[in-house]
């Protein structure tokens, strides 16, 4: 491929670059107000034209942030996709999170009017805030600034985010671990004041509580049979959605603790705030006192929630999409598209960098950060093999040996390539490294370096375990 008369060779290569820094940043109201002034605004608007169409949506959006702040923090890691399903996403109590697609939509007009600027954590909160307010119920501030976080984890979610059939202890426990305490335990359980459950996640309350067939006698009994009469017909009905305040579950109101009080709360978790004075006073308390007080009480503890573990300052990312990470600028993994000049050689080299052996021959110890054409990162819409990344062919006519090495050629789309998750490559690799040249002597070294990856300063690649040779081009 010529280039201005003068010869390019280009290698695709997987390289680590660690750069972690971290700040004590705050969340601040109107932290977009010079880097995307018209941002919150754009949101709003989103929101306000659609969810008169899609009124559930605000309980859905709510359920989100939550479920979102309390693994690692508001960091918008519910929103991540995993290759191997093993995010958060896949965990059980996310699996009835709806509203996906609309923070994606979302985040596409926001990236539209500032590319790179707004996360998707403070999509989602104001989001959220947004949808409620829309709705008729209560207003609460959004300072913003989180940033995305990268991690996002099956198991974490399953053990962090509440179950319907948690008891007291848990969740106090789970909410203590999140800084908040028996008042925000309360306050918050009233968002079930909105929004609906499928019938799998209480039916064993109504057909086998202990394993004997039997009904939770903490659940109002006339209630319990009409729920099986009417909805909830048998306990694998895994269809019907129920009403957690029956009749008014549109509106932001008081109706789940009276549902509570008269035994009639869905989930153990909701009978359980009778089962500690505290608690059941509480509940008590909020029945007894306005809508207003509710609200006022409602902002203050998700106000507190939003802002749990966040992400401000450089940690973290801006994603690009939010079901994806992105790896720029911070601790990650990029993809580097290296620029050789002349010396056709030094193609197969920055295996040795990468794995810090030093060069070889006549090349210069910075020959790895000067040959740097590209910086790519893990984006969503890179397609390994046919992009045209330079010039007019594309890598796959350029390098067709790379390609061949890889197994897995019909998923070379970057980010399926890269488990965000885990952090490592899914790359299947044909052979193991070349016997040629005296990187063979090295290969034990490079290769565990590279396998133990991400937090070694590597990078793993292949499933397998076998070694490699990543991308080498000749
Ligand atoms: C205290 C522990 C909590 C537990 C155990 C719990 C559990 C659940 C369960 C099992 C569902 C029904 C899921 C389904 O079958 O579709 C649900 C729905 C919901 N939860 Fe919670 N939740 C808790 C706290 C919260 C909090 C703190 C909020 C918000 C601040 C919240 C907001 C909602 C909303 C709005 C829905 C309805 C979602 C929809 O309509 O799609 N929950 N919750």
């Amino acid at each position: 491929m010529g280039m201005g008369g003068q010869s390019y060779f280009k290698v695709l290569i997987v390289c680590f670059v660690a750069l972690i820094a971290s700040t004590n940043a705050q969340l601040q109201l109107g932290f977009y107000a010079e880097s995307c002034p018209k941002a919150e605004k754009i949101i709003a608007d989103f929101v306000h034209e659609h969810i008169h169409n899609a009124p559930s949506l605000a309980a859905a959006l709510i359920r989100m942030h939550f479920h979102d702040c309390f693994v690692r923090g508001c960091d918008a890691s519910v929103l991540l996709n995993s290759t191997t399903n093993q995010a958060e996403k896949d965990a059980p109590p996310n699996l009835t999170v709806r509203g996906f697609d609309f923070i994606d939509r979302i985040k596409s007009l926001v990236e539209a009017e500032c590319p790179g600027v707004v996360s998707c954590a403070d999509i989602i909160a104001l989001a959220a805030r947004d949808s409620i307010v829309h709705t008729g119920g209560p207003y609460w501030k959004v300072p913003t600034g989180r940033r995305d976080g990268v991690i996002s984890n099956k198991t974490e979610a399953t053990n962090n985010i509440p179950a319907p059939f948690s008891n007291f202890t848990t969740l106090q426990t789970l909410f203590a671990n999140q800084g908040l305490d028996l008042k925000d335990l309360v306050v918050l359980s009233g968002a079930h004041t909105i929004g609906i459950s499928l019938c799998t996640s209480f039916s064993n309350r109504l057909y086998n509580f202990t394993g004997k067939g039997d009904q939770d006698p903490s659940l109002d009994s006339e209630y319990a049979t009409n729920l099986k009469t009417f909805k909830c017909k048998n306990i694998n009905d895994n269809t019907t959605i129920v009403e957690m305040d029956p009749g008014s579950r549109k509106t932001f109101d008081l109706g789940y603790y009276r549902q509570v009080v008269k035994r009639r709360g869905l989930f153990e978790s909701d009978a359980a705030l009778l089962t500690n004075s505290v608690t059941r006073s509480l509940v008590n308390q909020f029945l007894q006192g306005s809508l207003d007080t509710f609200y006022a009480e409602f902002a203050k503890s998700i106000e507190k929630m939003s802002q749990i573990k966040v992400k401000t300052g450089t940690q973290g990312e801006i994603r690009k999409h939010c079901a994806f990470i992105r790896y720029s600028n911070f601790n990650h993994v990029s993809l580097l598209l290296f620029d050789h000049g002349d010396n056709f050689e030094k193609s197969w080299w920055w295996w040795r960098a990468i794995c810090g052996l030093g060069s070889l021959h006549d090349v210069s110890d910075d020959w790895f950060q000067s040959s740097i054409a590209q910086i790519v990162g893990n984006d969503g819409d890179i397609d390994f093999r046919n992009e045209t990344w330079i010039g007019e062919d594309s890598f796959n006519t350029l390098f067709p040996r790379l390609y061949y090495c890889v197994v897995n050629l019909d998923k070379l789309k970057v980010v399926e390539l890269y488990d965000g998750v885990s952090n490592v490559w899914n790359l299947q690799w044909r052979r193991p490294l070349l016997s040629t040249s005296n990187m063979q002597a090295d290969q034990g070294e490079c290769w565990s370096r590279v396998h133990n990856g991400y937090n070694n300063g590597g990078v793993s690649g292949g499933g397998d375990g076998r070694s490699s040779n990543g991308g080498d081009d000749r």
